[in-house]
């Protein structure tokens, strides 16, 4: 592999991050020479270390997601307390529990191959045929069409709904842009957000009263979670795994591509897992986690004061063990940090690694290698990703 090409992929990604939100561009840019924990004049603590990162995901009791800065504050304001207190409360361990068999590994591949198994052979037949295919347009359907099949939606429609879907998890998402500094919403941004939930959940009512039992919606009948709570929990899962799954999918394209190593993929398929895993460590398609600090606390020597907020820079702290390479072994400091880690790991990463393996299986189904004919960077987006990333056989 010639340095030419990893400056090339990293080249790339510098451009996602700063056409998404030049702000965090500059912060994760800045962080490169703050050490491991810092404090940032309006921003708070900013944590760059994955051993650090990790030790406040898992003290819930210090480091919690309600409060100013934390996530659990956006849903707060969104869906009332009852939502809100829902991700530090029993509540959460307990919808947990009810749903991990849908998010095991077993699990996931069934839902890939319901939800995406005849969109990704038209898209190997497409290619088969010499055509080319806009991967990142084809994350968004899939993220769409997977998250609608998880909940209980009709998953039968043109795959314009599923775009659209996807479209306004992004225009939700993106107004938690402007909450770096604080995750207060001004009563025009929560009229918006409002307006947005309510397009995104209209077809949830229904679905909560009819879906199976093996889908969300139907378990949160089951547990009888109320229909409020209901819509939260959906909005929840659109938003979690819509933009970021897209962004996994098509940035481990293009790195791939970028880097050279898709030939190393081809000549050996068995190193698919490696390649999903390095995709996403350098991807990281949530860059920053946040958290409030409920009560003093020490970390890494540093007094943190109850009040404070964390942001754990987790693109920094994946990418400090180097760049994409599919045959790297697993890093232990990083672990899988770029699905957080303790009580709110992410439960859909299961599915997240399924979808990008089966994007890669189709994308190579023709035994060549794919070259990049053209790419745009998305703007304005809490998710780095690519608009666009046209792909056809090389
Ligand atoms: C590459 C793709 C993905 C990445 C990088 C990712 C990353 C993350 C991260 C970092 C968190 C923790 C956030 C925090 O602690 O504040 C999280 C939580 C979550 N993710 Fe993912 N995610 C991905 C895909 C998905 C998918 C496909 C789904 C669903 C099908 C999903 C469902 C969830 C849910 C439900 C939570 C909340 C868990 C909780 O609070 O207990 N994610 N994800």
């Amino acid at each position: 592999m010639s340095r030419m090409t990893d400056d090339d992929a990293t080249r790339h990604e510098a451009r996602l991050l700063w056409h998404a939100n030049p702000g965090l561009f500059a912060l994760l840019e800045a962080a490169r020479h703050t050490g491991p924990i810092a404090r940032v004049p309006r921003l708070g603590w900013v944590v760059t270390d994955p051993v650090l990162a990790r030790r406040v995901l898992n003290d819930h009791g210090t480091f919690t997601m309600g409060g100013e800065g934390g996530v659990g504050h956006l849903w707060t304001q969104l869906f009332g307390d009852e939502m809100g207190e829902f991700f530090g409360g029993a509540r959460h361990a307990e919808v947990r529990t009810r749903a991990r068999d849908l998010f095991t590994e077993d699990a996931a591949r069934d839902l890939v191959e319901r939800a995406q198994g005849a969109h990704l052979a038209q898209l190997a037949g497409q290619l088969a045929d010499g055509g080319s295919v806009d991967v990142a347009d084809s994350a968004r359907v899939l993220g769409g069409r997977l998250v609608a099949d998880l909940l209980g939606l009709p998953a039968d429609r043109p795959d314009d709904d599923y775009r659209g879907l996807f479209a306004a998890g992004e225009r939700l998402a993106a107004l938690a842009l402007g909450t770096t500094a604080s995750t207060e919403l001004a009563p025009d941004l929560l009229e918006r957000a409002h307006e947005i939930v309510d397009g995104l959940t209209t077809g949830v009512p229904d679905a909560y009263r009819a879906a199976g039992p093996d889908t969300l919606l139907g378990r949160c009948r089951e547990m009888g979670l109320g229909l409020p709570m209901a819509r939260g929990l959906a909005t929840l899962l659109v938003i979690a795994g819509t933009e970021t799954g897209a962004s996994g999918t098509t940035r481990t394209v293009a790195l791939l591509h970028d880097t050279g190593q898709q030939h190393a993929l081809l000549r050996d398929p068995g190193l698919t897992a490696n390649a999903v895993r390095e995709g996403l460590r350098v991807a990281a398609p949530a860059p920053v986690i946040g958290r409030h600090v409920a009560r003093d606390a020490d970390l890494a020597g540093r007094a943190l004061r109850a009040g404070d907020r964390v942001l754990l820079l987790t693109y920094r702290a994946t990418n400090g063990a180097g760049p994409f390479e599919v045959t790297r072994d697993y890093v232990p400091e990083t672990r899988q940090l770029w699905f957080g880690g303790g009580r709110h790991l992410c439960l859909g990463a299961a599915v997240a690694r399924t979808q990008i393996a089966r994007m890669l299986g189709a994308l190579h189904s023709t035994g060549r290698p794919y070259r990049v004919v053209s790419r745009r960077a998305a703007r304005r987006v809490l998710v780095p990703s690519y608009a666009s990333l046209v792909v056809k056989p090389a």
